[in-house]
């Protein structure tokens, strides 16, 4: 199998989504406006990963591209919850994909303590042989659960998958420490608007006062 053939349109496709999303950033930069995007990250799955999945999930070489759905993948970090709401109507107004799968594990987080925001899109790539269609999995998360995934999945490759008993206690008590902070965070940001709303209306009454 020449690997560098079959993932080159992988890899299209994560260099051109990432710029995409990136926009939005920098779109929200142009203006006053809170962007409900920090960050976005992009990657193509390493062979040897694609290869392991594969073998666990029993999927034939041959169906991987139907079959495997996070070969291409984005990351879009968010500082609230509520961003998250906020990128999903991005993305559900996008004309140049097309929303397969949601999962959602925020409302029902998995049995690890993982919290994310998950899509499978198909997302159009045009190559010398004309167009194909790619599929993608893109996460949607806050910094918060971003910052458990990372440790998590440091600890699932240490351990092989086999993490002991009390580290698995260890990152249920953190899931739950992540999963907090982000709700303090989302206080915090209802009462920062809340100043904010306060504040212009205040101007607008003392403008009238002046003027009147
Ligand atoms: P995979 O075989 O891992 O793709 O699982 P799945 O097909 O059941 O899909 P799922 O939506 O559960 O997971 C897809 C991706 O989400 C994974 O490849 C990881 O990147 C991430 N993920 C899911 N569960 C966990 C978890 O418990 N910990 C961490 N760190 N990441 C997770
Ligand atoms: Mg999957």
């Amino acid at each position: 199998m020449d690997w560098d053939l079959f993932l080159a349109p992988y890899k299209q496709a994560v260099d051109e989504l990432k710029i995409k999303l990136r926009g939005y950033r920098e779109q929200f930069e142009k203006t006053a406006e809170h962007s409900p995007i920090e960050f976005v990250t992009g990657r193509v799955k390493p062979v040897k990963s694609i290869l392991d999945k594969a073998r666990r999930k029993n999927i034939p070489l041959n169906q991987l591209q139907t079959s495997m759905q996070d070969i291409a993948g984005l990351r879009i970090m968010c500082q609230f919850v509520d961003d998250i709401k906020a990128v999903l109507q991005l993305i559900r107004k996008r004309t140049d994909l097309t929303i397969l799968e949601e999962r959602d594990y925020i409302t029902e987080k998995k049995e690890s303590g993982y919290r994310s925001y998950h899509l499978v899109v198909s997302y159009p790539v045009q190559t010398i042989g004309g167009e194909r269609k790619i599929l993608v999995e893109i996460q949607i998360r806050t910094l918060a659960m971003n910052f458990w995934a990372t440790i998590e999945h440091s600890l699932n490759y240490k351990y092989e998958g086999r993490i002991p008993a009390d580290i698995k206690e260890r990152l249920q008590r953190a899931a739950e420490a992540a999963f907090l902070l982000d709700e303090e965070m989302s206080k915090i940001r209802g009462e920062v608007q809340e100043a904010q709303k306060h504040f212009a209306l205040k101007k607008q009454v003392d403008f009238y006062d002046e003027n009147n």
